[in-house]
């Protein structure tokens, strides 16, 4: 059974039973939420209780005889809420703006490599083993962005080295280019379990630090690979399909790049008959390049 399985493309085996994780981390928000209010309404009725024991008595002076300290050394202490940047996360606005202001404040690719490592306001961190940020040269003028790590790129923490990643050095090395002379990312830093897509959420959240990624390394020319990628950065509902092999522009600042969308190697590993639309980009993509270096 495994063995058809894995022939049949499966590669991890994770529970006997589909499990629905967004709405796992949906309850276990809600859990959160709850417990919160509680500790909160303890916290304030244990407020309330140590000052009516504090304020002083309006019964002509017969208090209950014990002294203000007395009384607060003999109260419960009101647990703190417990943090909560360790456990699950469905991003809300306050993670939103977290992600914003955290790659912002990267002044360098390493500063913002170091800060997406650290953030914990994304639920695809909690179950990939590494954030997977960049792999090539940052100086060199070329800047290729993929989707989000497959099953290999979590195991070794760089992006492109499963199938699709050797599939995408042999279409570099037939433009003359390799990760010396090119910089590859993705949009995403963390591996969606079983490889999904990532959801519409997962990547607003992580759109902040591609987008100072960019900024950061400031290449002359940008490749978008798939539909992921090219509808994330040049706001686009447009399938890739439709608009691939086209040159358009990305702003960075003031300025704008030439950026072109093509297909995602993993797309040609499945459809062997588009590579020849692939080729057809790479030629263009070598073109500009040499007009621009
Ligand atoms: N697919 C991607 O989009 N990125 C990787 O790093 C690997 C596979």
């Amino acid at each position: 059974m495994l063995q058809f399985y894995a022939e049949a493309g499966v590669v991890d085996l994770l529970e006997d039973d589909p499990v629905d994780r967004y709405a796992d981390t949906i309850k276990q928000l809600e859990e959160r939420k709850a417990k919160k209010a509680a500790q909160m309404d303890q916290m304030l009725s244990a407020n309330k209780a140590r000052a009516n024991n504090i304020r002083p008595q309006g019964n002509g002076g017969q208090g209950n005889g014990g002294s203000a300290s007395g009384q607060r050394a003999n109260q419960p202490r009101p647990t703190p809420p417990s943090p909560s940047a360790t456990t699950l996360a469905v991003p809300d606005q306050a993670a939103m703006e977290e992600a914003r202001n955290l790659a912002k404040s990267a002044n360098s690719i390493d500063e913002l490599k170091t800060i997406i490592s650290s953030f914990k306001g994304c639920n695809l961190c909690h179950s990939a083993k590494n954030t997977v940020f960049a792999d090539g040269n940052p100086d060199a003028p070329i800047m290729l962005v993929g989707e989000a790590p497959g099953r290999d790129e979590d195991m070794h923490g760089i992006p492109f080295v499963g199938p699709s990643g050797q599939l995408l050095d042999k279409m570099l090395a037939a433009i003359s280019l390799d990760r010396t002379s090119a910089y590859i990312t993705n949009i995403i830093p963390w591996r969606p379990p079983g490889n999904r897509t990532p959801v519409a959420h997962e990547i607003e959240l992580c759109r902040p630090f591609i987008e100072r990624h960019i900024e950061l390394v400031e290449p002359k020319l940008l490749v978008f690979m798939g539909n992921v990628s090219t509808s994330t950065l040049l706001n686009t509902n447009k399938g890739i399909l439709s608009i691939r092999g086209k040159w358009d522009e990305y702003k960075i600042g003031e300025t704008s790049v030439p950026a072109m969308p093509t297909l995602h190697p993993a797309y040609l590993l499945k459809n062997p008959a588009a590579k020849r639309n692939a080729w057809h980009d790479l030629l263009s993509i070598q073109a500009k390049l040499s007009e621009l270096t």
